[in-house]
């Protein structure tokens, strides 16, 4: 793919614009689309914060990050951003039915040729794709949080995902300096399943008063070197995302997903985790 390739992203959130920085940084032209304005702004607020990290760490110049906030246009419009993108990438919160419409919006919109992907962190690639006219051309591409820092990239093969597509993927994920897995369209993937498995063992231990937050992570972080106890690693990554894939799989795989009380609890309270300021602990 040349430098000019336009990689499309859809939704400002914390996986977005993080998805947006790193396709930047690896020289592509960047379309963020969210339909809220204040979404796009606290998407461009998380590039620009995460890029003066790196300036302060010594890690680019300021050059670099001018250059890298430059590639990247933001904006409301579906059709904008997608028009003549060679890869487009939805980051929509975990609903499928949400997820669905918007691919069959982008399915009509985009070039024919491009790279359709999905970040879904455990939704079925294959019924994303089921209702589009080329199925063939989706696959996943599930990148973490937060994206600038982690290495993995997993793409996930749907049933009708074609060699050709998984190619193209792994030359993205190359581009983009990401080391893939690829994976099976199996719900939870290679990572969500075993990661909300210890995060929701994790909240049942707190139910259950066996220590607490700071303890149940200090066990892991220094007895298992994680880089990050389960309790901390939720409020990264949200409670209500940890939510709704749980719910998923719940209904995919069965009991050992049933979501503990208190992670429903602390969502419908709206304590979210470092987004909303507070989850298991106060950001
Ligand atoms: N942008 C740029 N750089 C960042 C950054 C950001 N947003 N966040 C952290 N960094 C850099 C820091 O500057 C630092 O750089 P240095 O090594 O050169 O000093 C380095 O990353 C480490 O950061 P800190 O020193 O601030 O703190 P830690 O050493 O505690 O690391 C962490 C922070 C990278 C978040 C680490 O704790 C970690 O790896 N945690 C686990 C994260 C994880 O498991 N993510 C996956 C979640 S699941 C997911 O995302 C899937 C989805 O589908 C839900």
């Amino acid at each position: 793919m040349s430098d000019e390739t336009k990689v499309a992203v859809l939704g400002a959130g914390t996986m977005g614009h993080g998805i947006a920085q790193v396709c930047a940084a690896s020289g592509y032209r960047v379309s963020v689309s969210d339909p809220t304005a204040a979404a796009l702004e606290k998407g461009e607020r998380g590039v620009r914060d995460s890029l003066d990290r790196m300036v302060a760490k010594g890690k680019i110049d300021g050059a670099t990050r001018e250059a890298v906030l430059g590639r990247i246009a933001w904006g409301t419009e579906l059709a904008t951003a997608v028009e003549g993108a060679g890869v487009v990438i939805e980051a929509v919160p975990e609903k499928m039915e949400l997820k669905r419409e918007l691919l069959l919006r982008v399915d009509g919109l985009a070039p024919p040729n491009a790279l359709l992907a999905s970040n879904t962190s455990s939704l079925s690639i294959t019924e994303l794709a089921s209702t589009l006219r080329e199925p063939a051309r989706l696959v996943g591409l599930h990148f973490f949080n937060p994206v600038p820092v982690m290495e993995l990239l997993e793409i996930v093969r749907g049933i009708r995902t074609t060699d050709a597509t998984v190619d193209q993927a792994l030359a993205f994920a190359a581009r983009v300096g990401k080391t893939p897995i690829v994976v099976r369209d199996i719900p939870g993937f290679a990572t969500s399943r075993l990661g909300v498995a210890l995060g929701a063992e994790a909240i049942r231990m707190l139910e259950q008063g066996v220590a607490s937050a700071e303890d149940i992570d200090r066990a892991m972080e220094l007895g298992y070197r994680h880089p990050m106890g389960p309790l901390k690693l939720t409020d990264l990554v949200g409670l209500d995302v940890r939510l709704a894939i749980l719910d998923h799989l719940h209904r995919e795989l069965g009991e050992q997903f049933r979501a503990p009380a208190l992670l429903r609890q602390m969502v419908r309270a709206g304590k979210l985790g470092k987004k909303s300021g507070e989850g298991f602990y106060k950001w």
